[in-house]
């Protein structure tokens, strides 16, 4: 079993004395909310490859959630996380109270002008200030060598490259391509949320990234026109309720007009009562 710490001066002590023991032990971490899936694996999976010890968090944050969204029901299970946990080689789980991270809500606030007010933080205000703040404090916490974030969470992974770097924050940013169910699901801990019928709709948003790439390997290279037959495409499907966005940018999150090899699709769909985003680095190559 990895050791648990629900302290912040406990795990700073531990971490504190595993640097001071060996010579530049190297620090792997992977901030999760929890109920640990496939994608969550991957992330633990490559930084123990890559370091001496493998720290992974697991705290629902309630900053990054806006007033009406899903914070109270977001699926818990600890004890099943913590035997994942185990099974993958995680020596350090930190799953610290509400009380210990926040004993006075923040009053700072995070923004990146043309990073964190477009896509997911038009829908979600605030949600990236949340994030920044709890990514920050747990770096300050925890002080890896490495962190792994998902490209599930695309912009997600901008946000925290762009903040490391404009804060010359000592850790290096490890992104992870992500993962999916075998019929091409992007795996989350809010797919639980589906019924089986929403389930199979939710297909539909694998199956317009791979409808656009064809398009795309076919010459048409409009943004617009790969936008249009996505959004038509996902609303053929039965509980796709809503489309917040569909947007196709470069690697930067810049909007194109002109689509080339590298670029991003990204949506944020309703499937019956749940929010799903998603992503796709569009390519010539075959899937
Ligand atoms: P959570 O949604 O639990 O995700 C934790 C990490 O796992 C993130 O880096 C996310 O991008 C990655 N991840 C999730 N699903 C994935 C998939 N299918 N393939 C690859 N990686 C995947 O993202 C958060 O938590 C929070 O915002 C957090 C960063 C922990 C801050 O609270």
């Amino acid at each position: 079993m990895p050791r648990l710490f629900r302290r912040i001066k406990e795990i700073r002590g531990f971490i504190r004395d595993v640097k001071c023991e060996g010579n530049n032990v190297s620090v792997g971490f992977v901030p999760t909310m929890g109920y640990l899936h496939k994608g969550h694996m991957e992330l633990i999976k490559l930084s123990k490859l890559q370091n001496d010890i493998t720290v992974v968090s697991i705290y629902v944050n309630p900053l990054q959630f806006g007033a009406g969204e899903d914070f109270d029901r977001y699926p818990r299970d600890l004890d099943r996380d913590l035997e994942l946990c185990a099974e993958a080689g995680v020596d350090v789980v930190f799953a610290p109270s509400d009380e210990e991270m926040y004993q006075e809500l923040p009053i700072t606030k995070i923004e990146i002008p043309g990073l964190t007010d477009k896509l997911e933080g038009l829908y979600r205000p605030g949600h990236f200030n949340g994030v920044a703040i709890v990514v920050l404090k747990l770096f300050n916490i925890v002080q890896p060598t490495r962190a792994y974030f998902g490209e599930k969470d695309y912009q997600q992974l901008k946000v925290v490259e762009r903040l490391v770097k404009d804060l010359s924050i000592p850790v290096e940013i490890i992104p992870v391509p992500t993962v999916r169910e075998e019929d091409g699901l992007a795996c989350s801990s809010r797919n639980v949320y589906l019924s089986p019928e929403e389930r199979q709709s939710a297909l539909a948003i694998y199956k317009s990234f791979l409808l656009a790439q064809k398009l795309f390997q076919g010459g048409n290279t409009e943004a617009a026109l790969l936008k249009q037959a996505i959004r038509e495409f996902l609303l053929k499907h039965p509980h796709v309720s809503k489309i917040d966005y569909v947007e196709i940018t470069d690697e930067n999150l810049n909007p194109v007009n002109e689509v080339k090899e590298g670029d991003r699709i990204l949506v944020a769909v309703y499937v019956g009562n749940t929010r799903l985003i998603d992503n796709w680095r569009i390519s010539h190559e075959e899937v």
